[in-house]
């Protein structure tokens, strides 16, 4: 009989069966617990059993343990369904944390307040991540997060970095970058990333980009990832409210290619479309018949997100059809 497990506080499932460890059940679902010895004596995977019951070997399952039930996953079977709180545990597809010092190549202005910084990683180190997730610059006792905005597999990593003359925080990380030859940077972070159930999607079923600002930079890793699996239907909405804020030609590169749909949004650039939350939906909604086959990235803040979000379901979107940072940090008020 197969149990049913959850892992907590990240709320991992998998089946296992009653003769196999949970650590091999758990791997069957690409979920992968921290292990060394696998036979039960350097408790490096050891868990809490928090509801359920085992069958561990003899001398495994210490009940006197200053944890309270602590539970070896390594030599432990289900013999019910079980609930564990376990940390060192990485989701399907989750890369594990990295702290690497970068190179600051170059910090290039691409408009009047966003940059284009360059990092390069030392020789023989490779950052991992997946195209839409962010990284953490460790500045001056500070973490700063910034979206990357360049696809995984090279040495080299792209930030935009928006300068406000109002935010002291952004002139501050502007300044060390343009002062220090190296920055130190804690990645890979953030869960807006394509899951392997997403690139299953039809390669033909579209994947929409709606983002503001500098959150382009989300939006140009994860399309520069799509283009190597040949996505034939990416859009792009780059919604501002002013035409500067439009800060790069790439898209508009892209789309003469003939490689995305491109739709610059301003309220004051005489060519680009006229901007409103209105026409961002009605826009979307008049160019896909199939609402329902369709994947959104969002990219912005709470607000423009949440906008969007309400005016898509009025469409007839699911949330579960759309991924935003947004989503983790600032949950829809109930
Ligand atoms: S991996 Fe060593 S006790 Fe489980």
């Amino acid at each position: 009989m197969t149990h049913q497990i959850l892992i907590q506080p990240k709320g991992l499932r998998f089946e296992a069966q009653p003769d196999e460890d949970l650590i091999s059940a758990a791997a069957r679902a690409g979920i992968r617990i921290r292990k060394s010895c696998a036979n039960g004596n350097c408790e490096i995977c050891k868990a809490k059993l928090v509801a359920g019951v085992v069958n561990t070997p003899e001398g495994r399952f210490d009940a006197t343990h200053p944890d309270v039930n602590p539970l070896l996953p390594c030599v432990s079977r289900a013999q019910s369904d079980l609930i564990l709180e376990l940390d060192k545990v990485l989701a399907p597809g989750e890369i594990p944390l990295q702290h690497i010092a970068f190179q600051v190549q170059g910090v290039t202005p691409l408009s009047e307040h966003v940059y284009q910084v360059d990092l390069l990683a030392p020789a023989g180190k490779l950052a991992d991540y997946h195209a839409g997730q962010y990284l953490e610059l460790l500045i001056d006792g500070g973490e700063f997060p910034f979206t990357i905005a360049s696809a995984p597999g090279k040495r080299e990593l792209e930030l935009h970095l928006g300068v406000d003359p109002e935010n002291a925080s952004s002139l501050q990380i502007l300044k060390y970058l343009q002062s220090n030859p190296t920055v130190r940077a804690r990645l890979p972070k953030g869960d807006v990333w394509l899951k392997p159930e997403l690139n299953q999607l039809n390669l033909h079923d579209p994947l929409v980009f709606i983002v503001a600002g500098t959150g382009f930079a989300q939006a140009k890793a994860m399309i520069e990832e799509q283009f190597k699996h040949q996505h034939s239907a990416l859009s792009l909405y780059w919604v501002n409210r002013e035409a500067h804020s439009l800060y790069s030609d790439l898209p508009k590169q892209w789309a003469d290619k003939g490689l995305i749909n491109y739709h610059p949004m301003t309220s004051d650039c005489s060519d680009c479309e006229f901007f409103s939350k209105q026409t961002v939906q009605d826009k979307i909604a008049n160019e896909i018949n199939d609402i329902s086959s369709i994947q959104v990235v969002a990219c912005g803040g709470p607000k423009f997100v949440y906008s969007v979000l309400d005016g898509l379901e009025d469409k007839g979107l699911k949330q579960t059809q759309m991924q935003s940072d947004v989503f983790a940090y600032a949950p829809r008020p109930e």
